[in-house]
């Protein structure tokens, strides 16, 4: 449930109106309500009963400073996957044994980054990783800690782009190799075996991916207790799927109901790194019409400020910010650049004409994150709305931003 709902035909972010919104802010914008996220945040972390559970919001969906802050204080630990993404969360004032640090690539700078702030664990993904990690340990006379990531070979999600636990994806290593790295970590004097883990990919809307993986990691677990190796805990990764075109979704308490029963009996700690479930419908963007062409309304937000249209043909709703009792038609919502795969949505049934306000709901995962320059656009700003109140939480590009990096302008 979010807090984005309409009152006497005017949209509302809880208690602002977006219309005032849009004359102090301009369009486009991202506008997020610090409510829901904080509700998404906790529809997780009141749903541990019989483990001890921790909440690592995944940084990638969703990276804004104060929007980690509201989330940090609702109890969240935080999934980085780069050094900028670590600089992000220590700003935001992260307790470093909160957070965990995923990806495929990590660099040796941001392995000593990660060391030096004493994370909670770096979660490995190759051989070659955890010999780099040793390394980079080793030489600052540290213990680096660790959680292997096997992958489990499921097939889950809806988009190719955004399934990563299948075999034939980079993520991982699989559950024989994964068995390896472990007694290769039990033996180093500079890496501490502290936690298993796995993401098997986003947007999911069954559980049996879920599960499966999760049986494959109590079996693990299983053959550890055996070789009488103990785990600090086992890191589900994210992934649960939302609402973007009034899907059925599985609830947060479901899919944790559904782990504490797989994992009964056991002592480790139960992480998980959701993003998208908790930000991506706390966010929307605004956006204003320029022109009506022919079946297009040409608004003023665009592929460089919301990618997924283009990337992943998804799907957003589009609300009016004043509904109309007008007849409407069949239209697309598309923007100025110069790309045929620059649109919004397609064929969609809303009434609209130059200067109409509207919404792009459910933009607060992998929405602004992903946003670009692209045709020189500077940036959409990011506003925070708190009960009945509205603030700045990163301004609006301007053209000086866009230059400011390039050299050799005075010559
Ligand atoms: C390792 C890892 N954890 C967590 C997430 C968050 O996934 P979601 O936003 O689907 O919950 C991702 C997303 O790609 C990821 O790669």
């Amino acid at each position: 449930m979010d807090h984005f709902h309409y009152k006497e035909d005017e949209l509302y972010a809880e208690d602002v109106a977006l219309k005032n919104v849009a004359d102090k802010y301009g369009t486009p914008a991202f506008i997020y309500s610090k409510a829901t996220l904080e509700r998404h945040a906790q529809a997780y972390i009141n749903s541990f009963k019989s483990m001890d559970g921790l909440v690592c919001f995944s940084v990638k969906a969703l990276s804004n400073i104060a929007v980690l802050k509201t989330l940090k204080n609702s109890g969240c630990g935080f999934d980085i996957v780069s050094g900028g993404e670590l600089h992000r969360a220590l700003l935001a004032g992260a307790d470093p044994k909160k957070i965990i640090f995923s990806g495929v690539g990590k660099s040796k700078g941001e392995m000593v980054a990660g060391i030096e702030n004493n994370i909670l664990s770096f979660n490995v993904e190759s051989e070659h990783e955890l010999s780099r990690l040793s390394m980079v340990a080793a030489e600052m006379k540290k213990i680096a800690p660790v959680a292997i990531r096997f992958n489990p070979n499921v097939d889950a999600g809806v988009h190719e782009f955004t399934k990563t636990g299948r075999k034939s994806d980079k993520f991982g290593v699989s559950i024989e190799a994964a068995k390896d790295l472990i007694k290769k970590c039990s033996k180093s004097a500079s890496l501490k075996l502290v936690g298993l883990t796995c993401h098997i990919g986003s947007q999911i809307m069954e559980l049996k991916g879920f599960e499966d993986a999760a049986k494959q990691a109590l079996e693990l677990l299983i053959e550890l207790d055996r070789l009488n190796i103990n785990l600090d805990f086992i890191d589900m990764g994210g992934g649960l799927g939302v609402n973007y075109v009034g899907e059925e979704t599985i609830q947060p308490f479901e899919l944790i109901e559904s782990y504490e029963k797989i994992f009964a009996g056991r002592n480790e700690r139960l992480i998980l790194e959701p993003g998208r479930s908790i930000s991506a419908n706390a966010g929307i963007m605004l956006t204003r019409v320029e022109y009506k062409k022919n079946d297009f309304l040409i608004v003023d937000a665009a592929m460089n400020d919301l990618l997924r249209p283009a990337l992943y043909q998804a799907h957003h709703d589009v609300w009016p910010v004043r509904k109309t009792n007008n007849a409407t038609s069949n239209v697309s919502l598309v923007g100025p650049i110069c790309e045929t795969g620059d649109f919004l949505a397609k064929n969609i049934n809303i009434e609209g004409s130059e200067g109409d306000l509207f919404a792009v709901r459910t933009v607060g995962a992998y929405g602004f994150v992903m946003s670009s320059n692209y045709n020189s656009r500077p940036r959409a700003p990011e506003i925070m709305v708190d009960n009945d109140k509205f603030y700045l939480i990163r301004k609006r590009e301007d053209y000086s931003s866009l230059t400011a990096l390039e050299e050799g302008l005075d010559d």
